[in-house]
């Protein structure tokens, strides 16, 4: 029978074994994925784990100070990077969600080699891929793999020649968080809904610029903490706003106003192979619609996706 407490006693004993005196480094996210691999190495090996957290300017409000923040509580030696401008400029001018893809793909790549090789004699890559990032990532030939392209799997350039280490490729998401829950990890991290790599970025339909991150920003953390504060979160997979690409007529006062659109999205799902979209509650929609539009500036409209994947995924790119 499966438990959590056997697998981490198993998994940390394997690594142990496997890893010995190497050093490790390991790309964080503030996923739980990423956090309960971390974790599991940690334990293993100490302070021969080197994390590195990225700061794309993708991320979610306050995210990366908060999760940078957390990680140095659970003990992780882990290093910040602030390299927001970096991946704006990779960016600039980009609206194909694929080009999109790759461009942050390319400059992760960039700024993590160059933060590896700060690392002496480093030689494994630690990643947090779980069984269906595996399964996703081996059946190149359907549609999910070819529509989009997750960077989760396989995406280590051959310049770095470390060899991966992946405490969790067995698991299952739910599984992920128990065995997070049983390490003591914050409920904060291990019952995070899932966050795609390339963030804010496959939310914001057309270029990026900073400016369109920060008000996506603003209408996702309303949103997220509504769902939050009204004991919904929970009940939900993931859940987060569109900026789209178009601008609609209003009414503020007795001024006529041209402003954005943001749609929200909230879905069930077990694996995010398939998905519905939730019945959140009339009033609590409305709330939040009056939220955003009042306190967000350039937002004159909110709108609901209630389609289910598939057809349509869960991203809108
Ligand atoms: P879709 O939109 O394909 O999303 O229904 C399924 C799940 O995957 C996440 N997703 C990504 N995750 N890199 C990631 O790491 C990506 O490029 C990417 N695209 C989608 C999405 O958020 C959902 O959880």
């Amino acid at each position: 029978d499966w438990t959590s407490d056997v697998f981490i006693d198993a998994t940390v004993e394997e690594l142990r074994n496997k890893l010995g005196d190497d050093k490790v480094v390991m790309g964080l996210s503030g996923g739980v994925d990423s956090s309960v691999a971390a974790t599991l190495i940690h334990r293993a090996i100490g302070a021969n784990l080197y994390c590195v957290f990225v700061d794309n300017g993708l991320l979610r409000k306050n995210e990366f100070e908060e999760v940078l923040h957390s990680y140095k509580d659970m003990g992780l030696n882990v290093i910040g990077v602030d390299a927001k401008q970096r991946f704006y400029d990779a960016l600039a001018g980009v609206s194909d969600p694929e080009l999109k893809r790759k461009a942050i793909g390319n400059a992760f790549i960039e700024v993590f080699d160059l933060e590896a090789n700060k690392i002496d004699g480093v030689k494994w890559l630690g990643q947090g891929t779980i069984y269906p990032d595996v399964i996703e990532s081996i059946s190149v030939k359907g549609p999910s793999a070819t529509i989009k392209s997750h960077h989760n799997v396989g995406g280590l350039p051959d310049f770095m020649k470390l060899s991966v280490v992946e405490p969790l490729n067995t698991l299952f998401k739910d599984e992920v968080r128990e065995v997070g829950r049983a390490l003591e990890i914050p409920e904060t991290i291990v019952g995070r809904h899932p966050f795609p790599g390339p963030g804010l970025a496959i939310r914001i339909l057309g270029d990026i610029t900073a400016e369109k991150v920060k008000t996506l920003q603003e209408v996702d953390y309303i949103f997220i903490q509504g769902l939050k504060d009204h004991g919904l979160y929970d009940q939900v997979w993931q859940a987060g706003a569109i900026l789209l690409p178009i601008q609609s007529v209003g009414v503020m006062g007795d001024e006529r106003t041209y402003e954005k659109v943001v749609a929200l999205r909230a879905v069930g799902s077990v694996d995010g192979m398939t998905a519905d979209w939730i019945h959140l509650p009339y009033e609590f929609l409305g709330k939040m619609s009056n939220e955003i539009i009042n306190r967000v500036k350039g937002v004159n409209r909110v709108v609901y996706d209630i389609s289910s994947k598939p057809p349509a995924t869960i991203e809108w790119e």
